[in-house]
Protein backbone atom coordinates (compact mmCIF):
# COMPACT_ATOMS: atom_id res chain seq x y z
CA UNK A 1 0.00 0.00 0.00
CA UNK A 2 1.03 3.42 -0.83
CA UNK A 3 0.70 6.16 1.74
CA UNK A 4 -1.13 9.18 0.88
CA UNK A 5 -0.51 12.67 1.97
CA UNK A 6 2.37 14.00 3.98
CA UNK A 7 3.10 10.63 4.57
CA UNK A 8 3.37 9.83 1.25
CA UNK A 9 5.97 12.78 0.73
CA UNK A 10 8.12 12.46 3.88
CA UNK A 11 7.96 8.08 2.48
CA UNK A 12 8.78 9.22 -1.12
CA UNK A 13 11.52 11.63 0.03
CA UNK A 14 12.71 8.78 2.42
CA UNK A 15 13.32 6.21 -0.74
CA UNK A 16 14.94 8.66 -2.52
CA UNK A 17 17.40 9.29 -0.11
CA UNK A 18 18.31 5.70 0.93
CA UNK A 19 18.79 4.84 -3.24
CA UNK A 20 20.32 7.96 -4.31
CA UNK A 21 23.70 6.73 -5.01
CA UNK A 22 22.80 3.62 -7.01
CA UNK A 23 20.00 5.41 -8.38
CA UNK A 24 21.77 6.47 -12.10
CA UNK A 25 23.03 3.09 -12.19
CA UNK A 26 20.05 0.89 -11.64
CA UNK A 27 17.75 3.30 -13.87
CA UNK A 28 19.67 2.71 -16.56
CA UNK A 29 20.74 -1.29 -15.75
CA UNK A 30 16.99 -1.66 -15.25
CA UNK A 31 16.15 -0.13 -18.55
CA UNK A 32 18.92 -1.82 -20.44
CA UNK A 33 19.79 1.95 -21.37
CA UNK A 34 16.43 2.70 -22.49
CA UNK A 35 16.01 6.14 -19.97
CA UNK A 36 18.48 7.88 -22.26
CA UNK A 37 16.68 7.09 -25.29
CA UNK A 38 13.50 8.27 -23.39
CA UNK A 39 14.80 11.49 -21.90
CA UNK A 40 16.10 12.09 -25.20
CA UNK A 41 12.66 11.69 -26.91
CA UNK A 42 10.95 13.61 -24.16
CA UNK A 43 13.22 17.04 -24.35
CA UNK A 44 12.60 16.76 -28.46
CA UNK A 45 9.90 18.12 -27.75
CA UNK A 46 10.52 20.85 -25.79
CA UNK A 47 9.85 24.06 -28.28
CA UNK A 48 12.53 26.13 -29.46
CA UNK A 49 12.51 29.41 -27.73
CA UNK A 50 14.88 31.56 -28.05
CA UNK A 51 15.58 32.54 -24.63
CA UNK A 52 14.75 32.35 -21.25
CA UNK A 53 15.25 29.17 -18.35
CA UNK A 54 13.22 25.75 -18.13
CA UNK A 55 12.61 24.64 -15.14
CA UNK A 56 13.10 20.85 -14.51
CA UNK A 57 10.82 19.67 -11.43
CA UNK A 58 11.53 16.26 -9.53
CA UNK A 59 15.14 16.53 -11.32
CA UNK A 60 16.51 14.15 -8.82
CA UNK A 61 19.84 13.71 -9.73
CA UNK A 62 19.73 15.87 -12.84
CA UNK A 63 19.30 13.67 -15.68
CA UNK A 64 16.85 15.25 -17.42
CA UNK A 65 18.66 18.31 -16.81
CA UNK A 66 21.59 17.20 -18.57
CA UNK A 67 19.61 16.06 -21.70
CA UNK A 68 17.85 19.71 -21.60
CA UNK A 69 21.31 21.31 -21.42
CA UNK A 70 23.08 19.32 -23.92
CA UNK A 71 19.90 19.43 -26.66
CA UNK A 72 18.66 23.14 -26.44
CA UNK A 73 22.19 25.23 -24.34
CA UNK A 74 19.39 26.40 -21.86
CA UNK A 75 19.97 27.55 -17.92
CA UNK A 76 17.58 24.87 -16.28
CA UNK A 77 16.11 25.47 -12.45
CA UNK A 78 16.24 21.93 -11.34
CA UNK A 79 14.10 21.40 -8.45
CA UNK A 80 13.54 18.83 -6.27
CA UNK A 81 12.64 18.02 -2.52
CA UNK A 82 14.91 15.42 -1.70
CA UNK A 83 18.55 17.40 -0.87
CA UNK A 84 20.54 14.25 -1.45
CA UNK A 85 19.16 13.74 -4.47
CA UNK A 86 19.81 17.31 -5.66
CA UNK A 87 23.12 17.34 -4.22
CA UNK A 88 24.06 14.03 -5.62
CA UNK A 89 23.77 15.40 -9.20
CA UNK A 90 25.23 18.94 -8.51
CA UNK A 91 28.10 17.12 -7.69
CA UNK A 92 27.98 14.68 -10.63
CA UNK A 93 27.87 18.03 -13.09
CA UNK A 94 30.23 19.96 -11.24
CA UNK A 95 33.62 20.14 -12.80
CA UNK A 96 31.90 19.84 -16.36
CA UNK A 97 30.21 21.99 -18.58
CA UNK A 98 26.85 22.02 -17.88
CA UNK A 99 27.41 23.32 -14.15
CA UNK A 100 27.17 26.69 -15.35
CA UNK A 101 23.85 26.34 -16.93
CA UNK A 102 22.28 24.23 -13.60
CA UNK A 103 20.09 26.32 -10.71
CA UNK A 104 19.33 23.77 -8.24
CA UNK A 105 16.12 24.65 -6.08
CA UNK A 106 15.31 22.81 -3.06
CA UNK A 107 11.61 22.97 -2.90
CA UNK A 108 8.49 21.06 -3.29
CA UNK A 109 6.76 20.27 -6.90
CA UNK A 110 3.35 20.84 -5.22
CA UNK A 111 3.88 24.17 -3.84
CA UNK A 112 6.81 25.82 -5.80
CA UNK A 113 8.70 28.82 -4.64
CA UNK A 114 8.66 30.69 -8.18
CA UNK A 115 6.81 33.88 -9.58
CA UNK A 116 3.85 33.07 -12.26
CA UNK A 117 4.72 33.08 -16.19
CA UNK A 118 8.60 32.64 -15.60
CA UNK A 119 9.43 29.69 -17.56
CA UNK A 120 9.07 28.67 -21.59
CA UNK A 121 9.27 25.00 -20.77
CA UNK A 122 8.65 22.90 -17.50
CA UNK A 123 9.53 19.64 -17.61
CA UNK A 124 9.42 16.61 -14.95
CA UNK A 125 10.54 12.75 -15.57
CA UNK A 126 9.30 10.19 -13.87
CA UNK A 127 8.31 12.60 -10.76
CA UNK A 128 5.08 13.48 -11.38
CA UNK A 129 3.96 9.46 -9.96
CA UNK A 130 5.96 10.30 -7.00
CA UNK A 131 3.77 13.31 -5.79
CA UNK A 132 1.34 13.19 -2.95
CA UNK A 133 -1.06 15.04 -5.37
CA UNK A 134 0.11 14.79 -9.03
CA UNK A 135 -3.36 17.40 -9.79
CA UNK A 136 -1.79 20.23 -7.35
CA UNK A 137 2.05 19.72 -9.39
CA UNK A 138 0.00 20.33 -12.87
CA UNK A 139 -1.52 23.34 -11.23
CA UNK A 140 1.98 24.54 -10.47
CA UNK A 141 3.31 23.45 -13.43
CA UNK A 142 0.85 25.80 -15.63
CA UNK A 143 1.11 28.34 -13.43
CA UNK A 144 4.61 29.30 -13.50
CA UNK A 145 4.80 28.57 -17.32
CA UNK A 146 4.49 31.97 -19.45
CA UNK A 147 1.74 31.85 -22.17
CA UNK A 148 2.72 30.00 -25.25
CA UNK A 149 5.31 27.92 -23.27
CA UNK A 150 5.17 24.34 -23.06
CA UNK A 151 5.27 21.48 -20.26
CA UNK A 152 6.54 17.95 -21.04
CA UNK A 153 5.85 14.71 -18.98
CA UNK A 154 7.34 11.77 -19.56
CA UNK A 155 6.29 8.84 -16.73
CA UNK A 156 5.85 5.34 -16.43
CA UNK A 157 2.63 3.71 -17.89
CA UNK A 158 1.75 0.13 -18.25
CA UNK A 159 2.08 -1.94 -21.43
CA UNK A 160 -1.22 -2.89 -22.92
CA UNK A 161 0.32 -5.72 -25.56
CA UNK A 162 -1.54 -8.94 -24.22
CA UNK A 163 1.57 -10.99 -24.76
CA UNK A 164 3.97 -8.77 -23.19
CA UNK A 165 1.23 -6.83 -20.61
CA UNK A 166 2.19 -9.83 -18.39
CA UNK A 167 5.90 -10.61 -18.94
CA UNK A 168 6.40 -6.71 -17.98
CA UNK A 169 4.58 -7.87 -14.99
CA UNK A 170 6.31 -10.08 -14.22
CA UNK A 171 9.67 -8.44 -14.77
CA UNK A 172 8.10 -4.93 -12.54
CA UNK A 173 6.97 -6.73 -9.30
CA UNK A 174 9.22 -9.72 -9.40
CA UNK A 175 12.52 -9.64 -11.02
CA UNK A 176 12.86 -5.49 -10.64
CA UNK A 177 12.43 -5.18 -6.74
CA UNK A 178 14.80 -8.56 -6.03
CA UNK A 179 17.58 -6.90 -8.36
CA UNK A 180 17.40 -3.38 -7.38
CA UNK A 181 16.70 -4.46 -3.65
CA UNK A 182 20.30 -6.41 -3.45
CA UNK A 183 22.39 -3.50 -5.32
CA UNK A 184 20.36 -0.60 -3.12
CA UNK A 185 20.30 -2.06 -0.37
CA UNK A 186 16.20 -0.78 -0.20
CA UNK A 187 14.24 -3.72 -1.31
CA UNK A 188 11.05 -1.92 -0.59
CA UNK A 189 11.59 1.09 -2.92
CA UNK A 190 11.98 -0.47 -5.66
CA UNK A 191 8.58 -2.29 -4.64
CA UNK A 192 7.38 1.00 -4.03
CA UNK A 193 7.89 1.83 -7.95
CA UNK A 194 6.32 -1.07 -9.08
CA UNK A 195 3.04 -0.14 -6.88
CA UNK A 196 3.30 3.42 -8.19
CA UNK A 197 3.66 2.02 -11.91
CA UNK A 198 0.94 -0.28 -11.34
CA UNK A 199 -1.55 2.46 -9.51
CA UNK A 200 -0.71 5.30 -11.19
CA UNK A 201 -3.27 6.89 -13.56
CA UNK A 202 -3.91 5.34 -17.38
CA UNK A 203 -2.39 8.27 -19.90
CA UNK A 204 -6.18 9.02 -21.23
CA UNK A 205 -6.73 9.89 -18.06
CA UNK A 206 -3.71 12.26 -17.21
CA UNK A 207 -3.96 13.89 -20.23
CA UNK A 208 -7.81 14.71 -18.80
CA UNK A 209 -6.04 16.16 -16.20
CA UNK A 210 -3.86 18.45 -17.68
CA UNK A 211 -6.70 19.85 -19.42
CA UNK A 212 -8.70 20.30 -16.71
CA UNK A 213 -5.35 22.76 -15.40
CA UNK A 214 -6.01 24.71 -18.59
CA UNK A 215 -3.39 23.14 -20.72
CA UNK A 216 -3.91 23.26 -24.65
CA UNK A 217 -3.35 20.82 -27.16
CA UNK A 218 -2.46 18.63 -25.02
CA UNK A 219 -1.12 15.11 -26.75
CA UNK A 220 0.60 11.57 -24.95
CA UNK A 221 2.32 8.94 -26.92
CA UNK A 222 3.65 5.70 -25.70
CA UNK A 223 7.36 4.39 -26.12
CA UNK A 224 8.73 1.05 -25.85
CA UNK A 225 5.08 -1.08 -25.68
CA UNK A 226 4.10 1.86 -23.55
CA UNK A 227 6.76 1.21 -20.93
CA UNK A 228 6.61 4.95 -20.42
CA UNK A 229 4.27 8.01 -22.37
CA UNK A 230 5.65 11.00 -23.25
CA UNK A 231 2.91 13.90 -22.72
CA UNK A 232 2.92 17.42 -23.87
CA UNK A 233 0.88 20.74 -22.94
CA UNK A 234 0.70 23.95 -24.25
CA UNK A 235 0.06 27.43 -22.13
C1 LIG B 1 12.11 8.95 -10.04
S1 LIG B 1 12.91 10.40 -9.53
C2 LIG B 1 13.12 11.23 -11.06
C3 LIG B 1 14.43 11.94 -11.20
C4 LIG B 1 14.73 12.48 -12.59
N1 LIG B 1 13.73 13.42 -13.04
C5 LIG B 1 14.91 11.41 -13.63
O1 LIG B 1 14.61 11.68 -14.80
O2 LIG B 1 15.42 10.33 -13.32
C6 LIG B 1 11.61 11.30 -8.78
C7 LIG B 1 12.05 12.50 -8.01
O3 LIG B 1 10.87 13.23 -7.61
C8 LIG B 1 11.17 13.86 -6.40
N2 LIG B 1 9.92 14.31 -5.76
C9 LIG B 1 8.88 13.57 -5.36
N3 LIG B 1 7.92 14.33 -4.81
C10 LIG B 1 8.35 15.61 -4.89
C11 LIG B 1 7.83 16.86 -4.50
N4 LIG B 1 6.62 16.96 -3.90
N5 LIG B 1 8.54 17.96 -4.74
C12 LIG B 1 9.75 17.90 -5.34
N6 LIG B 1 10.33 16.74 -5.71
C13 LIG B 1 9.63 15.60 -5.50
C14 LIG B 1 11.95 12.81 -5.62
O4 LIG B 1 12.70 13.36 -4.57
C15 LIG B 1 12.81 12.20 -6.73
O5 LIG B 1 14.08 12.78 -6.77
Amino acid sequence: MIPKGEEKKKFVKNKFASVTKRYDLLNTLLSGYTDHYWRWVAIKELKRYKDGPILDLCAGTLPLTAEIIRQKKRHVVALDFCFDMLDFGIKKYKNTKKAPYISPVCGDGENLPLKDETFWGVTVAFGIRNLSRPDKGLEEMYRVLKKGGRAVILEFSRPQNPIFAPIYRFYLHKFLPFLAGIISGDKEAYSYLANSIQEFYDPPVLAKMMEEKGFKQVRFRPLTFGIVTVYTGDK
